[in-house]
């Protein structure tokens, strides 16, 4: 069987997720899109990284995006905890809020941005 790959789709493979998060700048305009992706499980999360309660990118320190257990993604600006499965806020400044999601597909051990993801939109909508 036969799999085609679009691969300005790919974003990485799923085992650089073995730290369980990693994020992306995507698109060249002046206003690219921030991305991380999280590993749940066996199940894979996009999200803009963007936090719903200031706007501040997540991972004040680059490429941290989980608690220390790994169990929540933390926004390290105000210490906003959210669901990893979901971006639901629990705990912080935001509670109740949500990131905004990123719909990924998972091929032949890499991780994708979903057919039809518009990045240009999704950064015009995370400003
Ligand atoms: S910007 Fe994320 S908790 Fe304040």
């Amino acid at each position: 069987m036969t799999v085609e790959l679009d691969l300005e789709r790919v974003l990485c493979r799923l085992a650089d997720l073995a730290g369980g998060a990693r994020g992306f700048t995507l698109g060249g305009r002046d206003w690219p899109l921030r991305i991380f992706v999280v590993k749940s499980g066996e199940t894979v999360h996009g999200y803009v990284n963007r936090c719903p309660h200031a706007g501040h990118a997540l991972d004040l320190l680059p490429q941290r995006f989980l608690t220390a257990d790994g169990s929540l993604i933390l926004c390290s600006s105000h210490g906003a905890l959210f669901e990893k499965s979901t971006g639901y806020c629990v705990a912080g400044p935001c509670a109740g809020a949500a990131l905004t999601p990123v719909p990924l597909q998972v091929s032949c051990g890499l991780v994708l941005l979903d057919e039809g993801v518009d990045v240009d939109a999704l950064a015009g909508a995370a400003r």
